[in-house]
């Protein structure tokens, strides 16, 4: 067979032949370093297009006198890092292509031995899109942050502003009431033609009290408007100092809180034993009085309430408590917007207690500075599942 003929010579060049063409198709950039000199032995067909110099403009010359690699081993040090650590990864190292795009890129090398010689290999990887995508991530995580503090900044002078104009509307529609009182004395002494007295005693006593009594509601509603984005506008500024919590300990304080209401109503509440999670005890126990609450005013009046407390690790290095009832449960087109600021439905049976509408917009708020998540399942009818989040104790 002519396969067995083949001298030494021929195995050997077909070998490189092969080598050649991995380094030929790779799909990485490919630079080959003398490890004495830092000059540049050979480079793929992939870094010559990734940079866009030519073959002849890399080889020979030193790493550190190609424009891409100026900024990053403008000295020996780095390069000198290459030859003698054997093997040095670096994320994110920025480029410069020779028309000036910056790249960031995945730069591993790797120093070994070739016939007596010292040479490093460095791979070199395209992760602009990526780093780009980041980069602009973190940007945007930043303007967001502003924005917010921002908002609540505006939502906390606007919110007290508002005070005031409605203390005066309050103050004066209180006088006006006393005027009106003092005024029905005086009419009921007064001559006047008989038609024209009739009316005004009927103005005085039916629609400008009408009028008052809506003045005064609509002031009252819009003061209870006010405290609650007052309440909103100080999450931001709330200190959270997150430490190891006995959830066992946070939830039976809930309870208590709640004892008497939950006599009256015959709830039946199942606390499993709780792991302990890493956040704010008194922010905790603010945002489980909030879900309690709830599950007793959201709850189906044709059934006993059973409410269920549950707590597991997860693998990520955090805890996810549940709370479920078997309430009226939540419509699809809802459970979205019940997290919007003053987004209420209004309970049956809960017609003089509508609710603000702000307790899941600020346990959502409280659950994120504490650096965990909320979510809910739910089906219209069938009760409700409220998970929380947070990371374990370290
Ligand atoms: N456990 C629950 N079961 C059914 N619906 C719920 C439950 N918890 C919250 N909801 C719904 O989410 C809405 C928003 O809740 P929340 O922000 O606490 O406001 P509020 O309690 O003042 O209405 C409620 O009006 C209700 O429709
Ligand atoms: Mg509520």
């Amino acid at each position: 067979m002519q396969l067995e003929e083949r001298n030494d010579e021929d195995v050997l060049r077909d070998s490189e032949m092969r080598y050649r063409r991995l380094f030929e198709a790779a799909q990485d950039g490919i630079l080959i370093l003398d490890a004495v000199t830092g000059t540049i032995a050979d480079a793929n067909p992939f870094i010559i297009e990734l940079l866009g110099f030519s073959h002849e403009q890399l080889v020979n010359k030193k790493l550190w006198e190609i424009g891409a690699f100026l900024d990053f081993f403008a000295n020996l040090e780095k390069f000198e890092e290459l030859r003698d650590r054997g093997y040095v990864r670096y994320e994110g190292l920025p480029l410069v292509a020779a028309d000036g795009r910056k790249l960031f890129v995945e730069f591993v090398s790797n120093a070994y031995t070739v016939n007596d010689c010292r040479v490093i290999q460095c791979n070199i990887r395209d992760n602009t899109a990526r780093r780009q995508a980041e980069l602009e991530k973190e940007a945007l995580a930043v303007t967001l942050r502003e924005k917010n503090r921002e908002m609540e900044g505006f939502l906390y002078i606007t919110t007290h502003d508002l005070r005031s104009p409605l203390v005066n509307i309050q103050g004066f529609s209180r006088n006006l009431g006393k005027d009106l009182k003092r005024l029905q004395e005086l009419m009921a002494h007064a001559v006047l033609p008989k038609a024209a007295k009739g009316e005004a005693l009927k103005l005085m006593s039916e629609s400008v009290p009408e009028a008052l009594g809506f003045i005064t509601g609509s002031v009252l509603r819009m003061d209870q408007l006010i405290t609650a984005l007052l309440k909103i506008s100080r999450l931001g500024r709330l200190e959270i100092t997150a430490r190891p919590v006995d959830m066992n300990a946070v939830l039976k304080n809930v309870l208590e809180t709640f004892a008497y209401r939950l006599e009256k109503t015959g709830v039946e509440v199942k606390v499993e034993s709780l792991p302990p999670c890493s956040a704010d005890a008194g922010i905790l126990t603010q945002f489980f009085m909030n879900i309690i609450d709830n599950c007793l005013k959201y709850r189906d009046r044709g059934r006993k309430l059973e409410i269920t407390v549950k707590g597991k690790i997860t693998d990520a290095h955090s805890v996810i408590y549940t709370v479920s009832d078997n309430g009226l449960g939540i419509k699809a087109a809802d459970l979205e917007k019940i997290w919007e600021v003053f987004y209420s439905v209004q309970a049956p049976g809960e017609a003089a207690d509508k609710g603000e509408g702000i307790g899941l917009t600020i346990t959502k708020r409280l659950v994120e500075r504490s650096g965990g998540r909320i979510w809910v399942e739910s089906k219209e009818g069938a009760g409700a599942d409220f998970f929380i989040e947070l990371p374990a104790p370290v």
